[in-house]
């Protein structure tokens, strides 16, 4: 699944990061697929820019993921080519599992901080679906990606989306930062409404894919 926030206009960022689209009700909504997921699955380029950290859970939401038979805390999983990840990373710190790096097989890993295991998929550029592979293989059921743009678009273009979470912010952003499937060819999945939900003039929407 994937969880993506837009401004009205088709906007992924304002001022350079989502977090200005974002709202009470889409930060529940954030935690609460957090809660569900065995890896959070991420961008480089995205967890740069909004230094991410480790994904977290409260006492209740341990209380669930036991009863799922699940880790207490999910894995978050980091998609890179250049494997440039700051040493002031917050996510290479802090409690629960250590980060995974997924990396092509010809990308050099030899200067990355500790604080992350690695796992190669595909040349050149990681391979979503080998990398997917990868993360069944160690027993994710469930892979929550946050973005970004570029990410979901290669994913939905190998068609390994399954469910896409998207709020709609009562913003109209302007600017360049348009369109949360960047850089993806053109195409047309036909995916169906499945929920929609409208708090403090905030859209939560939710879509599956048609298959
Ligand atoms: N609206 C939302 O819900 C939302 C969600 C997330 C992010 N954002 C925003 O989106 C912006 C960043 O998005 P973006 O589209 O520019 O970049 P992005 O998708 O976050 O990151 C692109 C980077 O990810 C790595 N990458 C992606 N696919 C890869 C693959 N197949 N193999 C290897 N590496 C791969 C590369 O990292 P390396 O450079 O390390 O090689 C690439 O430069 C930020 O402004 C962020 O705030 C918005």
């Amino acid at each position: 699944m994937a969880n993506m926030v837009t401004s009205v206009d088709g906007a992924f960022a304002a001022g350079g990061r989502s977090g200005g689209l974002s709202g009470p009700a889409d930060r529940e909504v954030f935690h609460l697929l957090r809660g569900l997921a065995d890896v959070v699955l991420v961008a480089a380029g995205t967890a740069r820019a909004e230094r991410y950290r480790r994904p977290g859970a409260d006492a209740d939401t341990r209380a669930d993921r036991a009863g799922r038979g699940q880790e207490p805390l999910p894995r978050l999983a980091v998609v890179s080519r250049s494997a440039r990840i700051p040493a002031d990373q917050p996510f290479l710190r802090g409690e629960g599992p250590d980060p995974l790096l997924l990396h092509p097989d010809d990308a050099d890993v030899s200067d990355l901080p500790p604080g992350m295991v690695t796992r190669s998929a595909g040349r050149g550029s990681v391979d979503l679906g080998s990398a997917l592979g990868l993360l069944h293989e160690d027993g994710a059921r469930s892979v929550l990606c946050e973005g970004g743009p570029r990410l979901l678009g290669q994913l939905v273009e190998a068609d390994l989306l399954d469910e896409l979470f998207v709020t709609v912010s009562p913003v109209l952003a302007g600017g360049d930062d348009l369109g949360l499937l960047r850089g993806a060819p053109a195409m047309e999945r036909r995916i169906r409404l499945h929920r929609v939900i409208e708090d403090d003039d905030f859209l939560l929407l939710t879509y599956r894919r048609e298959r």
